[in-house]
């Protein structure tokens, strides 16, 4: 039997601190008209000092799981991407199990930068398509204020925390919502562009075990517009469709003038493109997530519509999904 996989309930939760633009000019020499004008963002919201990435991914996770109306135990697998998990192991996605009560649920991270949740959700697909699994809870979940160095004003007013979740389930029916292909594609020779140390890190080597944010902001923001584009013509061309039949793009949400050129690159209207960089500023593996939420509870996704998403990161790694949304998606 082939199952095809849907996307049933979507949910996500950012953390309640607010972070503005005219709190980092207390910070570092910036100011908020160069951070609204360079990369759209005004406000990011920062984990409290009691929170992680699993406390965040868990309210995400529970939001979900409502309402889908599905219990714990009805989960089969636990994907979390992240890159900012609470510690080296045990990984974020046993957290989010054992707080959902999945206890039939095997668990596993995905770390493959800010494209760790397409990652997982590609992982997830498997998982449904080969019949190994009914019913899939994808997560992302960052906490990248901890992971920021917060004298740098090149990365500082970037990135902000949050955690998004998806739930996906197996159908027996393609012809109505379900995942209809995905790309995923890396470049290890540009990972000094856009890296962080830990506490692996060789003891002999220039990398620092601080694990703070280090960008070539120009390099990524170039491979950005140009990797996506493609990635995104090639998950529509594998889908079958042309860019005209995309009702909407959810891109990853790191500057806005990335998603303008990307979005002239593809020819395609603005009107089209879900953004909300301008309030979370970039979440890593959770704006995907989080913007997919988002507009799925604006109404702004209808059923049969094509969603097109793409995200790229550090590795540098990147993506790109087509998902047709399915007729019971609850939000
Ligand atoms: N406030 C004021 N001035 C600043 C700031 C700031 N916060 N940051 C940099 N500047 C200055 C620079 O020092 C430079 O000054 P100079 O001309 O005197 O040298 C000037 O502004 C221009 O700097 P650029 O780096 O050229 O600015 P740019 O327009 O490229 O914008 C930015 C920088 C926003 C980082 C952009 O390059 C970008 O968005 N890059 C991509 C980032 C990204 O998408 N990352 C995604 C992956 S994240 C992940 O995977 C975890």
């Amino acid at each position: 039997m082939t199952f095809f996989a849907k996307i049933a309930a979507t949910g996500a939760y950012l953390p309640e601190k607010v972070l503005t633009n005219f709190d980092l000019e207390q910070l570092v020499d910036t100011n908020d008209m160069w951070i609204r004008e360079r990369t759209g963002i005004h406000t990011r919201h920062i984990a409290a000092p009691s929170e992680s990435s699993s406390s965040l991914g868990i309210q995400a996770a529970i939001r979900t799981l409502d309402v889908a109306g599905v219990d714990g135990e009805e989960i089969d697998l636990v994907l979390v991407g992240t890159c900012t998990p609470d510690g080296m192991f045990p990984s974020v996605a046993s957290r989010i199990q054992n707080a959902v009560g999945a206890v039939n649920a095997g668990a596993f991270d995905v770390n493959a930068a800010c494209t760790g949740y397409l990652s997982a959700l590609s992982t997830a697909t498997q998982f449904i398509e080969n019949g190994s699994a009914k019913k899939v809870l994808v997560v992302g979940a960052e906490t990248l204020s901890r992971i920021v160095d917060w004298s740098d004003r090149t990365t500082c007013v970037l990135f902000g925390d949050g955690a998004g979740a998806t739930l996906l389930e197996a159908s027996s029916k393609k012809d109505f919502g379900s995942i209809r292909s995905y790309v995923l594609r890396s470049d290890g020779g540009q990972a000094d562009a856009l890296f962080a140390g830990g506490p692996g890190a060789p003891t002999e080597h220039p990398l620092t075990k601080e694990a703070h944010i280090m960008m070539d902001g120009r390099a990524v923001f170039r491979a950005a517009v140009e990797e996506m584009s493609k990635a995104s013509l090639t998950a529509i061309h594998n889908a079958g469709l042309s860019i005209d039949d995309i009702d909407l793009l959810v891109p990853h949400q790191a500057n806005e003038r990335i998603i303008r050129a990307l979005a002239r690159n593809l020819n395609f209207s603005m009107d089209k493109v879900f953004m909300n960089v301008e309030k979370y500023g970039n979440t890593s593996s959770a704006t995907i997530p989080i913007a997919l939420h988002e507009a799925n509870t604006e109404g702004l996704i209808k059923p049969g519509d094509y969603v097109l998403m793409t995200v790229i990161g550090g590795g540098l790694a990147w993506g790109a999904m087509v998902v047709q949304w399915s007729d019971y998606c609850a939000s």
